[in-house]
């Protein structure tokens, strides 16, 4: 029996390849994924680090869960697999500004070891760098920046990360950034070290 997938036919070898973008653009293109709890900083960060890199020269791309969930996945809710399916489609979307030769920095939640895990794969390991914001749920709750936290203690929202649903600590990312006590300069300055040297083309 013949599935819809023996019918399609991807054209890969007439594209421009992902190295011929690159060196027009002077870059080599990675994912930078932030993962931590809502309210952690990933997305104030993650703008920090693109006004950073673009000040080198770099051609970037933020890609976020509040904006991703309002468009392509707006039809996506927080069970587990509504995450999973969440991350899958955000995985493909970095691959192709991967392939443009686009530096993506990624800001979800991604809250297991298995959803990061699927991201990695899709992507590939070698580009993909995976950076902990690891900010303690006490302090994000604190900040309650959405008021989400308090409508979730409130059980006005089922399946809240850190309160209703886990969270998983990535065990080993390429970068882990404690927040607690740095300003938002500072972190992104920890990032831009250890990720501009393997952007920047020689
Ligand atoms: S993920 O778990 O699928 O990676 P994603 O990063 O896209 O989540 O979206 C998280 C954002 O959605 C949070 O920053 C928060 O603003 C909002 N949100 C709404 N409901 C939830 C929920 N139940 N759990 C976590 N975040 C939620």
């Amino acid at each position: 029996m013949t599935t819809h997938q023996d019918n399609i036919f991807p054209v890969f070898d007439s594209i421009l390849q992902r190295k011929d973008k690159e060196s027009l653009l002077r870059q080599k293109a990675v994912v930078i994924w932030l993962t931590g709890l809502s309210g952690s900083g990933k997305t104030t960060i993650a703008i920090g680090l693109e006004k950073a890199l673009n000040s080198q020269g770099i051609l970037t791309q933020v890609l976020d869960g509040d904006n991703i969930r309002a468009g392509i996945n707006n039809n996506l809710g927080f069970s587990e697999d509504d995450r999973k399916e969440n991350i899958r489609r955000i995985a493909e979307v970095s691959k192709l500004f991967l392939n443009c030769g686009v530096v993506t920095i990624n800001c979800f939640v991604s809250p297991t070891n298995e959803i990061r895990q699927q991201a990695k794969e899709i992507i590939g390991a070698e580009d993909f760098l995976e950076v902990f914001i690891n900010t303690p749920l006490e302090i994000c709750e604190q900040r309650d920046v959405k008021g989400l936290y308090k409508k979730a203690r409130a059980g006005e929202i089922k399946d809240f990360t850190g309160i209703n649903a886990p969270f998983e600590a990535p065990t080993h990312p390429f970068l882990a950034i404690k927040t607690e006590g740095k300003t938002v300069e500072q972190s992104v300055k920890e990032i831009l070290n250890k990720v501009l040297p393997l952007i920047k083309a020689n």
